[in-house]
């Protein structure tokens, strides 16, 4: 069974980012929970499975006093993430190489954990979970945003494209479908994962059966982010 090869899906992940307006709309909710959460100038968050950092750019600029902790694993998307630092001249912004299976943050370290579309990626989920349990302080927050319905590469494909259209013409559109085709590619790969059992697919209900052994208290919920393919949780760690 081939798995998503994250090094290419790096190469062009902010151009897909850039032009997909479903991501946009979980990056403004985000912004808008922390909005909420933060409540002092010490609040840590991680990101965990960080990718190019752009949720945690965009959090360090909405909220410049925050620490941030941004771990990812591959390599391809750390090279992008530090090419933005450098664009960036951030402090309290500690990006870590690693993965958060085998991860050495210390327990109770974290205000919040944000994750976006990486669980659905792990071998190991209960290990994640476990993880970010012990990672988080007693009444932490953890943000999570997980692809759990088929992904129609197709579909999104017409989404993007009309979209783009609509916002930027037609050159930029052929532009994009251009500078795009490796993340199409990887979509597809994660498309037919989906099909095969290699990603697993879930309802919100399930979905929210793999937090029940964690004393977590469910804060919000939906499944209507990322055009309902998205099951999104804000959870809080009680003990
Ligand atoms: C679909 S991308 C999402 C990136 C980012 N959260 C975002 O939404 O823009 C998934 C990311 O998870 C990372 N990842 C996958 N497995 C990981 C692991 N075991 N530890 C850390 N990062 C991991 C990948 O390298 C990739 O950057």
């Amino acid at each position: 069974m081939t798995k998503i090869n994250f090094s290419e899906y790096a190469k062009q992940y902010d151009i897909m980012a850039k032009n997909n307006p479903a991501y946009v709309e979980i990056e403004n909710k985000v912004i808008s929970i922390f909005s909420n959460l933060i409540d002092n100038d010490n609040y840590i968050i991680g990101d965990f499975g960080a990718g190019t950092g752009n949720f945690s750019f965009l959090l360090k600029k909405k909220f410049p006093s925050l620490k941030i902790v941004s771990l990812e694993r591959d390599s391809e998307f750390i090279l992008k993430f530090r090419e933005k630092i450098k664009e960036n001249d951030f402090d309290r912004l500690l990006l870590v190489q690693g993965d958060l299976l085998n991860s050495c943050i210390r327990e109770r370290a974290l205000d919040a954990i944000l994750m976006v579309h990486v669980l659905n990626l792990l071998p190991d989920q209960e290990r994640a979970i476990q993880t970010i349990y012990d990672a988080l302080k007693v009444n932490g927050h953890l943000v999570i945003f997980d692809v759990g319905r088929p992904l129609n590469v197709l579909d999104w494909g017409v989404y993007m494209v009309k979209n783009s259209l609509r916002r930027n013409g037609l050159l930029k559109t052929i532009q994009l479908l251009r500078n795009s085709n490796l993340v199409a590619k990887q979509n597809r790969i994660f498309s037919k994962g989906q099909k095969t059992g290699l990603y697993e697919l879930n309802t919100l209900a399930e979905f929210k059966k793999k937090f029940d052994r964690y004393p977590f208290e469910f804060v919000e919920e939906s499944d209507k982010y990322y055009r309902c393919i998205d099951n999104y949780l804000l959870l809080r760690k009680i003990i």
